[in-house]
């Protein structure tokens, strides 16, 4: 039995240069993590130009590179003290430069990272707000408040931190009182921008052309659906814990208001100014698939990371009803989806497929990443893990992702099967949220432990010495080299997806209509257009293959289609 088609209201590609984000695979390099050309300890700019080549024979087809902007690094570079060129310990504008020419040469497009919520407490900005007291024109850049009770010692409102703690901090005036508070809805040391100051939206539209000016091909937004916040600043309520992870709220006072949507129109203009145009993914962590479309209308942003598959459990019922729900939702619009499956700010796959499935329990909505409680699906819940587990449903749930209509977006490590690390000592810990949960939480960092590129050296030749975390010593066997040798290993599953998903013209963004396939309640299958099914077993017993020539498996698969194994199964019309 089919059901009606989806995901077929887009227009088709016919100018690759302009619409190539609709399909595109993009992988997202965490610069910190990604290889290290000098030595340092952490990765740079001239270790992702030594792995461009492996990129490229990976088989994606952009690059999205993390903050490599100067930064104290209080939040791994989402804490930007300047927006127009690189920190030096990632290299310099110049090497920048190479780097996006030498990814243009192998075909690959460039994806930067913008930060317009908030700047570093380092920007000259802040540093000029600070230093020019409680009636400085330069304040006006920020959100700046005095406090409450009489002597101003109590913070304007009750909002949090999403890493932890409230969300103010006071100052001390330049003659040395206790003064004014700014906000900020992250870091200390990342302060609120006040982006109804028509200053700050001309500075982020030069940002833009700068980058744009030098052939970045697109920017991806951090926390889109942060920037207006509601000026009388409101109390969120008592229990503002609860608040924080209900962001479908009505009219919440700093999440996804609709006064972000006039900044997307703008910055829409700018990136059509240029030949071809350039293109935005949004990180807009909302209610819903609908509130997300908003972000996608045909005047505002290209694309948006679609984190409802990350919340939805190893489970055929709820992956099915995730999927629809997002086409749905995206097709109102005529915007591709854009999935996702791990990032830097997310438990690993492998490790939240590795936990025991919770079958019928809700989504959640959390529009934070970080502050998440220990049973969260972003976080994968508490618990043992059985790594093999999740290996196996994180090399079905790839087929599956390959297959959806839309663009997908890698995380870096992935295509290795890199496991969450979730016993790194705690003197190495360096995500804020280690800090401000007052050690509670432990944050992020597990996800973003060095990548393994051999099997032996001081850091699995992430770089000369000892890597920024430390790596777990039976990496050695996930390492590229060792998953290079290994035609059934993890990296050459996601080469061969890749590779076929280029040549197979019914996948990616195209017309080819998806209609879903009733295999029964455990199997999520799938057709596109009239000759090609992916079929994912997501129960505890092997399921009959549909008839046809089996392309790709994400396992061994003899007749039937055994327990959390996926197929592409051809037919010849
Ligand atoms: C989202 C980024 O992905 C995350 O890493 C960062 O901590 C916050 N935004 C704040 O910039």
């Amino acid at each position: 039995m089919t059901t009606p088609a989806l995901g077929t209201s887009v227009p088709s590609a016919d100018d690759d240069r302009a619409t190539w984000w609709r399909s595109a695979v993009t992988y997202q390099l965490y610069i910190r993590s990604f290889a290290d050309g000098d030595g340092d300890g952490l990765g740079d700019v001239a270790g992702i130009r030594s792995r461009l080549p492996y990129l490229a024979s990976l088989g994606v087809d952009a690059i999205w590179i993390n903050p490599w902007y100067p930064s104290p690094q209080a939040d791994g570079g989402y804490d930007v003290s300047d927006y127009r060129t690189l920190d030096p310990v990632f290299g310099d504008l110049a090497a920048g430069q190479a780097l996006i020419d030498d990814a243009h040469r192998l075909g690959l497009r460039v994806i930067l990272d913008v930060v317009p919520n908030h700047t570093s407490d380092e920007h000259p900005w802040f540093q000029a707000a600070l230093a020019g007291g409680p009636d400085a024109p330069e304040r006006s850049r920020y959100i700046f408040r005095p406090g409450r009770g009489t002597d101003g010692s109590l913070p304007p409102n009750d909002w949090r931190s999403v890493f932890g703690g409230s969300a103010w901090q006071r100052v001390t005036e330049p003659d040395g009182t206790p003064g004014e508070w700014y906000l900020h809805l992250f870091d200390v040391k990342q302060p609120d921008l006040d982006w109804s100051s028509p200053e700050v939206r001309a500075e982020f539209r030069d940002v833009l052309r700068f980058w744009f000016d030098r052939g970045a091909d697109g920017f991806r937004i951090d926390v889109a659906h942060g920037l207006v916040k509601d000026p009388a600043l409101p109390d969120l309520g008592l229990d503002t814990e609860v608040i924080l992870s209900q962001p479908d709220r009505a009219d919440h006072p700093h999440w996804d208001r609709p006064g972000v949507h006039e900044i997307w129109r703008e910055w829409r203009a700018v990136a059509d100014e240029y030949d071809p145009p350039r293109t935005f993914v949004a990180e807009a962590w909302v209610a819903s698939s609908d509130r997300l479309a908003d972000y996608l209308r045909p005047d505002e942003l290209h694309s948006a990371f679609d984190f409802e598959l990350v919340r939805a459990p190893w489970h055929a019922r709820e992956l099915r009803r995730t999927i629809s729900t997002s086409l749905a939702a995206h097709d109102t619009v005529g915007a591709p989806v854009t999935w996702v499956l791990s990032n830097h700010d997310i438990t690993r796959h492998v490790t939240r497929y590795g936990r025991a499935i919770r079958a019928g329990e809700p989504p959640l909505h959390h529009e934070e990443v970080s502050g998440a409680p220990g049973d969260d699906p972003l976080h994968g819940g508490g618990g043992p893990v059985d790594v093999a587990l999740g290996t196996r449903r994180a090399r079905a749930a790839l087929l599956m992702e390959l297959a959806l209509p839309g663009a997908v977006y890698l995380f870096q490590g992935e295509e290795l099967g890199l496991p969450e690390v979730e016993d790194l000592p705690e003197d190495v810990l360096q995500d804020p949220v280690w800090e401000r949960s007052g050690h509670t939480q432990r944050g992020r960092d597990g996800c973003r432990v060095p990548i393994p590129w051999t099997r032996s050296g001081p850091s699995l030749g992430f770089g000369s010495g000892p890597g920024w975390l430390p790596q777990p010593p039976d990496w050695s066997e996930l390492s590229a080299e060792a998953q290079e040798a290994d035609r059934s290993s993890m990296l050459w599953l996601y080469r061969e997806a890749l590779q076929l998903r280029r040549e197979l013209p019914m996948l990616g963004d195209s017309t080819a209509p998806m209609r879903w396939v009733d295999s029964g309640n455990d199997v999520v299958a799938f057709t596109r257009g009239d000759s090609f099914t992916c079929i994912v077993n997501a129960g505890p017993s092997p399921v009959a293959l549909p008839r046809g020539h089996v392309v790709l498996a994400s396992g061994p698969v003899d007749g039937e289609l055994p327990p959390d194994t996926a197929a592409w199964v051809l037919t010849s019309g």
